[in-house]
């Protein structure tokens, strides 16, 4: 970017009332982000001299997740005089009285803005000389968004917010898109005249339009091209539709970079979801976090994955639940009916059938017999169970934690392991089965079982 200065100014102090949620409009997750964080996550990638963020409602839960997340941004808190253009001007007072530069204005609850698409904006601003640039779209259906009031001369007049609007100006396509840059010294002095004699009594940033032209300062603006991009979520309806169309643009992107996706509908994947090339999904998998799937492997149907790592040629499912910290390694298997949690589980090693692997590690090329639980926990504390490698675990085992099992031994099936088991053991607790000749043919006289039994005796 040139040499001008630019700061960015992030609105999230509104009450997000449309949610209906004890969790602030902000905080609501969109493909494994909250829908701050994708913000955040592109003001942080612009060139500028600081992101301030504006803070209010429900201030101490964005805060914390801020301060963590994003700890080089600047949290600043609105007071109780309500509205856009308020979060602004206190936002103006904590960035340095010398700026001369552009104030870029963008909300948290317009996830889907891209890097791009501020870079040409603010580009077009300062090529157009312009006082402030808003970033405007064409909708079909421009209901609830502020629209653009354009004069004769075909140069923006002001914005007029949908609750403000009348029956003619509701008729205009093109709306605010809640995206603007401004430069900061026309801003400040339009900003001391905010009034809110509107319908929601509030000191309106879309204000600011109308006031700077009319002191004779220009006003742009850019028409987006994807109307995706500005979609705001107000309620649960627009981010479930918001979610929708990322999931869509998610795997589609996936599926050019050389991943095979049968059915993109039924498949959901997070942002931060990596996926390897020739790597299959199959339908209703959830790709969740921060989870890496391997060149090659092949997931589902039916799997949640998340915050896990599946590396090259594994596979898993059909059926399957990955927690978070499980590593399968290369050419391993994790099968039906599977749940795993903090499980390293090491390559070609296989946990075929109906267990649960909880705080595990589990050597190359293993083998856990269907129906085993390792039971990590003891009603207080969790433990870990090692399995070495080239290990034969029987079927319906219990590994009490915690517990090792050395490489290349083998458990019976049906055994509760409570004690390790050395390397080229057998280890079994099974007591010795009895057989009670003809109990069937005296105790269930009668029945197709005695039937069948009588049979066979008189032969
Ligand atoms: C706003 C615009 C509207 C535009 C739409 C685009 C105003 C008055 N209206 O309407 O023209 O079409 O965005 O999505 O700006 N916020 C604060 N402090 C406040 C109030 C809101 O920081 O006092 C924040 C909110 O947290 C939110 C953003 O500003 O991130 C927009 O507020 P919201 O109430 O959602 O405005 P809209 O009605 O969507
Ligand atoms: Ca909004």
């Amino acid at each position: 970017m040139s040499a001008k200065g630019l700061v960015c100014v992030v609105l999230a102090a509104g009450s997000g009332t449309r949610m209906v949620s004890a969790t602030p409009k902000v905080m609501h997750q969109l493909a494994g982000r909250t829908l701050l964080g994708h913000v955040m996550a592109t003001a942080t990638s612009l060139e500028t001299s600081g992101v301030y963020v504006v803070l209010r409602h429900q201030k101490e839960i964005i805060s914390e997740y801020l301060t963590k997340s994003y700890p080089a941004a600047i949290q600043v808190e609105q007071d109780e005089i309500a509205g856009t253009g308020r979060a602004v001007e206190v936002s103006l007072s904590k960035i340095p009285a010398d700026f001369k530069g552009d104030v870029l204005v963008i909300s948290g609850d317009v996830p889907l803005m891209d890097t791009q698409t501020l870079t040409d904006l603010v580009a077009a601003h300062r090529s157009g000389k312009a006082s402030a640039t808003i970033l405007t779209a064409l909708l079909e259906d421009p209901s609830g968004y502020g629209r653009i009031i354009r004069g004769s001369d075909g140069q923006v007049a002001k914005i007029v917010e949908h609750l403000d609007a009348t029956e003619a100006e509701l008729a205009i396509s093109e709306i605010n898109a809640g995206v603007y840059i401004f430069d900061a010294s026309d801003l400040r002095q339009a900003l001391s005249k905010l009034q809110s004699h509107n319908a929601q009594g509030e000191r309106y940033l879309t204000d600011v339009a109308a006031l700077l032209v009319e002191g004779g300062h220009p006003v742009m603006a850019e028409i987006v091209s994807d109307n995706w991009l500005v979609h705001g979520i107000n309620d649960r309806v627009q981010l479930a539709e918001v979610a929708k169309e990322l999931n869509n643009r998610i795997c589609k992107a996936w599926q050019l970079s050389g991943v095979t996706i049968l059915d993109p509908e039924s498949t959901w994947i997070d942002v931060q979801v990596t996926i390897g090339q020739d790597a299959t999904i199959h339908p209703s998998t959830h790709l969740r976090g921060l989870t890496s799937i391997g060149a090659n492997a092949e997931v589902g149907p039916s799997v949640v994955i998340e915050n896990s790592t599946v590396h090259e040629a594994a596979k898993v499912g059909p059926f399957a639940y990955l927690r978070a910290g499980t590593d399968l390694g290369k050419s391993g298997k994790i099968g039906s009916f599977v749940e795993t949690k903090n499980a390293k589980i090491g390559t070609g090693s296989k946990v075929p059938h109906l267990s649960y692997v909880g705080d595990a590690e589990i050597g190359e090329g293993s083998n856990i017999g269907a129906g085993t639980i390792f039971a990590n926990y003891d009603g207080v504390n969790k433990h870990t169970s090692k399995i070495g490698s080239f290990v034969r675990t029987g079927s319906q085992n219990v590994f009490v934690a915690p517990i090792t099992i050395g490489d290349g031994a083998y458990t019976a099936a049906g055994t509760v392991v409570r004690k390790d088991v050395a390397s080229g053991e057998l280890g079994m607790n099974v007591s010795p089965q009895r057989s009670i000749a003809d109990w069937v043919i005296n105790k269930r006289p009668g029945t197709t079982s005695a039937e069948a039994a009588s049979k066979n005796k008189s032969k």
